[in-house]
């Protein structure tokens, strides 16, 4: 193992540059320790954004030698083989400041997908059952995971060429509250993920699929939403 590590990160805005410092290798290392040493000891005014470090918020993704991922859980000793790391923002977001993103229009997008669950009961009924092993459970469960990262977004090819795409993250959550059996905002949703921006614009590239640090599968939640869409519509429950 190289003593040092050889790290590039953006600096700056979207007119920024890549700037490189030399960081210590150390056992078990993640890109996120690296980033981190880097404003502790080097420069206090890198912009940067994580909470938990181990997984759960989301908060810490950026792309890591070409590719977007979960810096906190991603190790060093996986991506830079070379003895080289570059580190820029997550794509297809606003740069606010050096690693650092503007993640309101991926947000804004979970709200276009109806993303938000419509409960079909108040405090004051009593707690429907919901069977583990249902069909709709199931399906719901597998996208249930999702952290929020961004990942998906900043891999996807349609994101960058179609601003207005929801893009995977918002789609596989409007797919798990489609699935929710407590929820009635479905035919709603539906007709919000058939319009411009949703699911149609999909075209089945698989690298949210290929990189979702979750290992859930956006690709085939948006594909179920093709489907449940053209039947509705079929059946005349949504507008085309
Ligand atoms: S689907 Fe995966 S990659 Fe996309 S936001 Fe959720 S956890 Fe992150
Ligand atoms: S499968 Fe669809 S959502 Fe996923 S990266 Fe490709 S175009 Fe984007
Ligand atoms: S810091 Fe929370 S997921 Fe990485």
């Amino acid at each position: 193992m190289l003593a040092e590590l050889s790290v590039s990160l953006w600096r700056g805005g979207e007119d920024g540059r890549y700037e490189t410092y030399s960081v210590p290798r150390r056992e078990s290392q993640t890109v996120l320790d690296v980033v981190t040493f880097v404003q502790r000891h080097i420069d206090p005014t890198l912009s940067y954004r994580f909470a938990c470090r181990v997984g759960v918020c989301g908060s810490c993704a950026m792309t890591v030698n070409g590719k977007p991922r979960w810096t906190c859980r991603t190790h060093v000793s996986k991506v830079a083989g070379s003895g080289r790391l570059e580190i820029g923002p997550l794509e297809n977001l606003p740069v606010i400041k050096d690693l650092a993103t503007d993640m309101e229009a991926f947000f804004e997008k979970w709200q276009k997908a109806q993303g938000v669950f419509a409960p079909t009961k108040t405090r004051h009924d009593e707690i429907e059952p919901i069977r583990p092993d249902s069909p709709a459970r199931r399906l719901a469960d597998a996208a249930i995971e999702c952290i929020n990262c961004g990942v998906c977004y900043a891999a996807c090819d349609t994101v960058r060429w179609n601003q207005d795409y929801f893009g995977p993250a918002a789609l596989t959550r409007a797919w798990t509250l489609l699935n929710d059996e407590r929820d009635a905002g479905s035919t709603a949703r539906l007709q919000a993920v058939a319009a411009a921006g949703g699911c149609h614009s999909c075209h089945s590239h698989q690298s949210c699929q290929e990189l979702c640090p979750q290992a859930l599968n956006p690709t085939a939640a948006i594909a179920g939403l093709k489907r449940r869409t053209t039947a509705a519509y079929l059946k005349g429950e949504i507008k085309a």
